[in-house]
């Protein structure tokens, strides 16, 4: 039998036309779910919409537009873009789907039943842009760091999720890894926030809000949208919210997240599977923020950069790359217009282009059949981390090399001088054409297609390197 594979971003909010961290996110998954497939696995890559919620009220009001209409209209900018980055997922969810919208309220009524859900009042500074109540400490001069805006003091009768009798069984999970969060840094983040206080129990309705899942047993409230939201990651399997019907692909195996979301994913979120009796994801993979010029993008600073802009200079293929690339996969990475182009010059237009180019002009001269790469690389170890981008280094050291040996080798003298040693290092360097061709399959899926049509071994078997 198959292994399986199931893969997850967060669901973007459906405030706003999606950004490069969206994208940033989606590709990687998308290289991951790719790098699975080519393991022979049967993979599930979920993305979708957060659609819910004050924010996403407040955004539509501000178009005088029905909100369902506006978040149809920004679901498709999404689709859109995802499919020019040639993203690859198994399905879109979105919260106002009502199947989605049945499962969380049989959800919330089950937990409600066990107990665990009881009225009570909530008092906190809550920040729209984080959709989330805010500890006076993780305020900078009494403002959210991730939004800069004063966050609003608010009390209101909810309804709450018990998390204290929880949490040690939570911090058990995730000291053993049964509930993995890495990189390691962000597992010692999370520990030492749950180690140092016992967590208020979790507001999980809100009164005045409309734009929700009303609750079950009161319809007064709705949802609070990241309760609403984490349960995609089982509706977008085709969950109905019956504890005893999980679907077949859980646990989820990687969930990729931006460090901004963590400390929710790693708190509401396995608290509602514990309360559930559900398994607690295996992965949580937490990844930096991309910033430019240093600072974080903005418009006020004009320091945006943009998909389109990035897909328009670099095309699909050179943006992927470009992402992948950008930094150590996991922590924060600076990337400027400039430094873009550079390395696109240098790594896509001389590098790897280079290579394409010299290799495929000289092959007609030469009979390739059977060619295969002499060089195997164990990538387990990179993939085993999720260091997609040390897997890019891999692969780019690798053309260095192989460039230099047509630089040192010459090998259209030789056409001319010694047929013989001609055909013996064109095989060679056919092979390690080809070798890069099948390590760039998930990560610049066209490039590594049109590379292997054009050295005509399309017959043979793909060789992308088993991880074991
Ligand atoms: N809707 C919630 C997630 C719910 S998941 C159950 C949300 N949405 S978001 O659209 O604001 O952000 C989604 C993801 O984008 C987060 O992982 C966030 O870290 C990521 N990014 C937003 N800006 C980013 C960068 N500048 N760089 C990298 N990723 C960033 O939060």
């Amino acid at each position: 039998m198959k292994n399986k594979f199931y893969i997850t971003t967060p669901i973007y909010y459906a405030n706003a036309k999606p950004h490069i961290g969206h994208a940033y996110t989606t590709v990687a998954a998308d290289v991951l779910a790719r790098l699975h497939k080519l393991q022979d696995e049967e993979v599930f890559f979920l993305t979708g919409m957060d659609e819910h919620g004050d924010k996403i009220q407040k955004a539509a009001e501000a178009q005088r537009k029905d909100p369902q209409k506006f978040v149809d209209e920004i679901g498709e900018e999404f689709k859109n873009i995802w499919e020019k980055l040639n993203i690859k997922y198994d399905n879109f969810i979105r919260t106002t789907d009502p199947k989605h919208k049945e499962a969380v309220q049989k959800v919330l009524q089950t937990i409600f039943d066990k107990g665990a859900i009881y009225k009570g009042e909530y008092e906190g500074l809550y920040c729209t842009g984080c959709e989330q109540f805010k500890n006076e400490n993780e305020l900078a001069d009494g403002k959210c760091p991730d939004h800069d805006t004063i966050p609003e003091k608010t009390r209101e009768e909810c309804y709450l999720l018990k998390l204290a009798e929880i949490q040690p069984k939570l911090i058990k999970k995730i000291e053993s890894d049964e509930f993995k969060i890495t990189p390691e840094r962000y597992k010692s983040e999370v520990l030492s926030f749950l180690k140092n206080q016992e967590l208020k129990d979790i507001s999980v309705s809100r009164k005045n809000l409309k734009w929700g899942v009303p609750l079950p047993f009161d319809a007064e409230h709705t949802t609070y949208v990241w309760v609403d939201a984490f349960l995609n990651y089982l509706t977008g399997l085709g969950w109905d919210g019956d504890e005893n019907n999980i679907p077949k692909q859980w646990p989820v195996d990687v969930q990729l997240i931006g460090k901004d979301i963590l400390r929710v994913h790693a708190t509401i979120w396995p608290v509602i599977l514990l309360h559930l009796g559900i398994k607690l994801p295996k992965i949580l993979f937490t990844h930096g923020h991309i910033l430019s010029g240093g600072k974080k993008m903005s418009k006020t600073i004009g320091n945006v950069i943009s998909i389109e802009e990035m897909l328009e200079k670099f095309g699909v293929d050179g943006t992927r790359y470009l992402l992948m690339s950008a930094g150590t996969f996991g922590d924060d990475v600076d990337i400027t217009m400039e430094r873009l182009t550079e390395k696109y010059n240098a790594d896509l237009a001389n590098g790897l282009g280079n290579l394409v180019s010299r290799v495929i002009k000289l092959a007609t001269d030469v009979k390739c059949e059977n060619i295969k790469p002499e060089i195997t690389v164990d990538f387990s170890e990179s993939f085993k981390e999720i260091k997609l981008d040390d897997i890019l280094l891999v692969i780019w050291n690798f053309i260095g090399q192989y460039n230099k040996e047509i630089e040192d080798n010459k090998p259209w003298e030789l056409l001319k001088s010694d047929r013989e040693k001609f055909e013996k290092i064109m095989k060679r360097l056919i092979g390690h054409l080809y070798g890069v061709s099948d390590w760039l399959q998930p990560f610049m899926p066209e490039t590594s297609e049109k590379i292997k049509k054009a050295l005509k071994t399309k017959e043979t078997p793909m060789l992308f390197p088993r991880i074991k």
